[in-house]
This record gives C-alpha cells, sequence and structure tokens, in this order.
C-alpha cells in the first residue's frame, strides 16, 4: 500500500473533500496547507498576518514560509505515519523541498474543468471551526447554513467569490500545472477523473492507493 500521498489539483477539484474521506478509511494524517493557514488567520498569529493578504487575493503565500510551515509539521508526525498531502506543494520548489524529505510514493491528480471548479466554488460553504466542505447542491449539509460534524455556522469562503476564484485558476495553471509532468517523469503521477459522484471518485482515488 502507498503511503506518503500528494492529491493534486486545480482549487475546486475536490482534495479536500477526498483527502478528509482517505485519512479517515485509511488511518493517515491529512496535512491541508490551506486549512493551517486559514487557522493561523484566525488566530492572529504571524503567519496568519503575513499569509492573509496573499489569501484574499488569491495568489500564493510564498514559499519559504509554506516549506517552513510543512518541514515542521511532517517531522512532528514520525516516519512511520501514512500522509495525505492536500494543497502541497503548489510550486516546484515546494515539490524539491518536499522530496528531500520524504519518499512520496504516489501523486493522485483530480482532474476538473475549469467551468465546474467555478460553479463547485462559488457555491461551497465551509465550516469556519471543523474544516468540513458542503456545496449548496452537490452535498448540501442536514440542517441548511450549519455544519454537519460540529453545528458551527458555515461561511462562503473569502476567496471563493468568483472574482478571486478565475485568479486562483489562473494561479494554478502558471505556479502548479508544472508539477504534473515533474510527477509524470518520476512515473508517481495518476489522474483520476474529479467528476462524478463523491464516492465513485473515492473509489477511484482508493485502488491507485491499495
Ligand atoms: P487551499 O485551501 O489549498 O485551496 P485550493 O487548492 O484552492 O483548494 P480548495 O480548498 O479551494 O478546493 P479542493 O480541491 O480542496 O476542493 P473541495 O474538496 O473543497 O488554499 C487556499 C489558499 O491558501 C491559496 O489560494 C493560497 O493563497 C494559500 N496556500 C495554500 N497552500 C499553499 C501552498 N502550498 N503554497 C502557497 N500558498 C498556499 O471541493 C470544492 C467544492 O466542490 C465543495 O463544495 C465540495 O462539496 C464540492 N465537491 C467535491 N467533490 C465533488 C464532486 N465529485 N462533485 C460535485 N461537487 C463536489
Amino acid at each position: 500500500m502507498k503511503t506518503k500521498i500528494i492529491l493534486l489539483g486545480p482549487p475546486g477539484s475536490g482534495k479536500g473533500t477526498q483527502g478528509d474521506k482517505l485519512s479517515e478509511e485509511l488511518g493517515f494524517a491529512k496535512l491541508s496547507t490551506g486549512d493551517m493557514l486559514r487557522e493561523a488567520v484566525r488566530d492572529g498569529t504571524l503567519l496568519g498576518l503575513k499569509a492573509k493578504e496573499y489569501m484574499d487575493k488569491g495568489a500564493l503565500v510564498p514559499n519559504d514560509l509554506i516549506i517552513t510551515l510543512m518541514k515542521e509539521k511532517i517531522t512532528s508526525l514520525g516516519a512511520g505515519m501514512g500522509i495525505i498531502l492536500d494543497g502541497f506543494p503548489r510550486t516546484v520548489e515546494q515539490a524539491n523541498a518536499l522530496g528531500e524529505q520524504v519518499d512520496i510514493d504516489l501523486v493522485l491528480n483530480l482532474d476538473v474543468e475549469d467551468k465546474e471548479l467555478v460553479n463547485r466554488l462559488t457555491k461551497r460553504r465551509t465550516c469556519p471551526k471543523c474544516n468540513a466542505v458542503f456545496h449548496l447542491e452537490y452535498n448540501p449539509p442536514k440542517k441548511t447554513g450549519f455544519c454537519d460534524k460540529c453545528g458551527s455556522a458555515l461561511v462562503l469562503r473569502n476567496d471563493d467569490r468568483e472574482e478571486t476564484v478565475l485568479r486562483r485558476l489562473k494561479v494554478y495553471r502558471e505556479n502548479t500545472l508544472p508539477l504534473i509532468k515533474y510527477y509524470e517523469k518520476k512515473g508517481l503521477l495518476v489522474t483520476v477523473q474529479g467528476v462524478g459522484s463523491i464516492d465513485d471518485i473515492f473509489e477511484n482515488l482508493k485502488k491507485a492507493i491499495l
């Protein structure tokens, strides 16, 4: 079984949704840089204050901040732990730094078209407390406006407004898309169709892992 896994894919492709399901089923740690940064913003830490201006614009947070953050998190887990990385790496510089620390054995690339991504993100609702994600049509919460898991009021993320979503897609194409070739050359990439039911996609991802 593969135990050091990257979830790659554009904003809204389902990395968080599938990462949570995989982490629960396999007992792996899920490390989401987006969740960590949003937590830092909420807590008002120095990292959060620095990251917020980039995140609100839909830009990437500088590599040095992200690489330092992830080095510490991965070290704290210990070598034997299964890991699912969601949202990291996002640049070749981040991928090189990760490669020095961990032997990645699988990169799962979720493939979804731009039009669908915009629809998913502008209608996504997120729990600011436990980071659970929902969609107004595709994956609605049981009680409108409230998180199924912890009961908190759901919010529209600042960067899920249409203008910022379009900017994030551009940033993805310029900075993160090259990682597809990067990991293809290493023989680690498996592309999975990211459109269809959440459960079907989950089954396809598991087949690549087990
Ligand atoms: P981050 O939080 O990582 O955002 P992202 O990569 O843009 O990804 P998303 O969380 O938007 O989408 P997702 O793929 O997880 O999709 P989800 O499962 O939620 O990063 C945010 C910001 O932080 C960045 O812009 C940057 O500023 C900064 N940052 C983070 N990491 C960084 C790094 N490494 N370097 C530099 N900066 C960094 O699903 C989306 C919606 O679709 C949901 O509503 C969901 O319910 C729905 N959905 C999921 N699957 C399906 C399906 N199969 N069918 C229909 N709907 C579905």
